[in-house]
């Protein structure tokens, strides 16, 4: 098990070195990350490589019995390498390109970067293929963050339509027909023709933009797989690979599961509050990022940066109470994460990131954060085992990326954004902590129970047969609003009624819809059992009108009194339809009746306290974590505020 610190020992003066070693040594870790942004360092000239620097950090971490996870250091560039070929830097929706001085500014279509980053990376590896201390290699770091994904420059365009050539089997007649470009007049003779969605007057054709994010995505993924492959060629066999996936995933223009698909193993960066926010996101989002993360390969997974001090760039917010960051560790440790490193081991003096702050910060003394830190490496060591035990859910959560592109190209309601929904379903399972994975829609449903499908308005037929299947075999699936409306090509369905290929398993019809602006609110009714229930709805609303399914709350409309959310009993299964952004209070009871008849275990535990169960030879262990600021109990078991343990279980 490896538990460590971000070191950046390039940062500091030489003759510190053996000191942070030390410090870091008696932390209890065993584990440096070292080298992602230091191409200079080891090419400051082309083609002249030295790797001195490094050789003799891995010499002092190996005496003191430290292993090292290497960085290629592709995510920054040298400036030579920029003055030399400015082609290399990316550019904006205005054509503008973005200079030499913050990271990440390089185009994942560029042939010449492509070119220059294959020559460090191997370079780097094959120094280091024999090095024993190195036991993983990630690639790059944080792929697309920081809006780095997003390119316009003029390789990308003629990467576009060549994509497009490819897509289409050269046939422009067949672009044409698919996007339908006879609206507006926009037929292409040629690929040649082919815009990049950039400003325009209103907006682009839909399939256009949807193939635009699928470039976006072949650029990312063959740029991280080349670089994989190189890795992979060289590499010892003692070493692994991977990448380091940030944060606002699903706001990014690729695909994680393709990007990932080629490393041994999945790392994140966990960052439950970072630069001006005053809060956390919520204990549930923290819980979907990880669940999000150990589904890209189904398997557990590496943290590779874990919050510890306060963090921004310009503006800093929230300061981690005592102890929540501890906590926060051992909530990722809970959905799977076996081995975990700390950003960083000490703030930085000068350069962007001073006001990030670590174990240590500036005045360089080993305080309260150092400490907590190393409570938690001394308290979870011995539950490796438990660590390292495959997770098993009933109910997964499903996404797919053309869906998200394709609603964050036309978002339909200015409320909408595609994590907020995926939470609106999560949160109630997470609130009865219930183990849930987070998964794409092509995974085999048949080992789960329940899926809940938030706004998934891509469905194809064949994806709509595999969800009537498994409603038929008995599974439970939730949908919300605006489901199956389009086909892949970002087209909505001719002459199907909505919810289109889920309208025969949801029991319902709908004939008109509402977007809901922001502040904007309608009340909605329980019948039943739920009578003397109301609630209100946001966002948007889906007017059904059920068939076979039985109304469970309509809306309180004089002109539009029609069923809000509907339940359908469909073979041996059932589907919840949640037509409009419904509160979490209401969707709260589906839960709980969900889970109890599917009797899936779960944990009724006070609002705050999220236990997360864990399976080792047949004992469960309960991993408790008080999220708040107040003392909380789990059955007889104190919580302090923020404190969290691991207990075994007799149940
Ligand atoms: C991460 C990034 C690190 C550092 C950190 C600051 O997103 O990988 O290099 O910038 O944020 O909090």
């Amino acid at each position: 098990m490896y538990l460590g610190v971000d070191y950046y020992p390039e940062h500091w003066p030489k003759e510190m070195l053996e000191q942070d070693l030390n410090g870091i040594k008696d932390l209890g870790a065993n584990i440096i990350r070292i080298g992602e942004f230091a191409w200079h360092l080891m090419e400051s000239e082309e083609g002249e490589y030295d790797f001195t620097f490094f050789d003799e950090v891995i010499a002092k971490a190996k005496e003191r019995g430290l292993s090292v996870m290497f960085g290629t250091p592709t995510a920054t560039f040298p400036a030579w390498l920029a003055k030399k070929h400015p082609s290399i830097l990316s550019e904006d929706e205005n054509g503008q390109k973005r200079v030499f001085g913050g990271r990440r500014q390089y185009c994942f279509n560029s042939k010449i970067y492509r070119e220059y980053s294959a020559k460090i990376t191997r370079k780097l590896v094959e120094h280091y293929q024999n090095e024993e201390a190195i036991v993983a290699w990630q690639i790059d770091n944080e792929f697309g963050h920081e809006g780095s994904d997003m390119c316009y420059c003029n390789q990308c365009h003629q990467g576009f339509q060549e994509f497009l050539a490819r897509k289409y089997d050269g046939s422009i007649a067949k672009l044409n027909e698919t996007y339908g470009t006879i609206f507006w007049g926009q037929t292409y003779n040629d690929f040649s023709e082919i815009p990049m969605p950039t400003k325009t007057i209103t907006t682009h054709n839909p399939s256009l933009e949807l193939d635009w994010a699928r470039f976006r995505s072949f650029s990312v993924n063959s740029y991280a797989h080349e670089q994989t492959e190189i890795v992979k060629e060289l590499k010892g066999a003692h070493q692994q690979v991977t990448t380091n996936v940030s944060g606002g995933f699903f706001d990014k223009w690729f695909d994680h599961e393709e990007n990932v698909k080629p490393m041994d193993f999945v790392s994140y960066d966990n960052y439950p509050v970072w630069g001006g926010l005053a809060e956390p996101i919520t204990p549930a989002a923290i819980a979907l990022n990880h669940d999000f993360n150990r589904g890209l390969l189904d398997k557990n997974f590496w943290i590779v940066e874990e919050l510890m001090g306060a963090q921004g760039h310009n503006v800093i917010g929230y300061l981690p109470r005592p102890n929540q960051a501890a906590m926060w560790s051992y909530q990722a440790f809970a959905h799977g994460c076996t081995d975990l490193l700390y950003f960083r081991w000490r703030g930085m003096t000068k350069g962007a990131e001073q006001f990030c702050y670590g174990v240590v910060d500036h005045d360089n003394h080993y305080g309260r954060k150092y400490k907590e830190v190393q409570s938690v490496f001394e308290t979870i060591r011995p539950y490796e085992e438990v660590l390292q035990s495959p997770i098993e859910s009933d109910v997964a959560l499903l996404y797919d990326y053309d869906n998200i592109w394709s609603w964050r190209f036309q978002t339909q309601t200015e409320s909408y954004d595609f994590m907020n929904e995926a939470l609106r379903l999560y949160t109630p399972f997470y609130n009865l902590n219930v183990n849930i994975d987070v998964v794409p829609t092509t995974r085999d449903f048949s080992k789960y129970k329940v899926l809940l499908v938030p706004t998934l308005q891509i469905i194809d037929e064949e994806l709509g047969e595999r969800l009537k299947e498994f409603v038929s075999s008995g599974g439970t699936v939730y949908f919300s609003y605006r489901t199956g409306i389009k086909d892949k090509n970002n087209n909505i369905h001719f002459q199907k009624t909505l919810p289109g290929f889920a309208a025969e398993i949801s029991g319902i019809t709908i004939h008109e819809i509402e977007s809901l602006s922001s502040g904007e609110s309608v009340r909605i009714k329980g019948e039943g059992k739920y009578e003397g229930r109301t609630g209100e709805c946001t966002t948007w609303r889906d007017i059904i009108t059920p068939q076979a399914a039985k109304t469970l709350y309509r809306y309180d409309d004089p002109f539009y009194p029609e069923a809000a959310v509907t339940k359908n009993v469909y073979g041996k299964g059932s589907v919840y339809y949640l037509g409009a952004g419904i509160g979490e209070e209401i969707i709260q009871d589906f839960a709980e009746e969900t889970v109890e008849d599917h009797v899936i275990p779960y944990q009724v535990s006070e609002k705050g306290v999220e236990v997360y169960s864990r399976k080792l030879n047949g004992a469960n262990y309960h991993f408790l974590m008080n999220h708040t600021e107040t003392v909380k109990a789990f059955k007889d078991i104190t919580l302090q505020p923020y404190e969290s343990k691991i207990v075994k279980a007799e149940d």
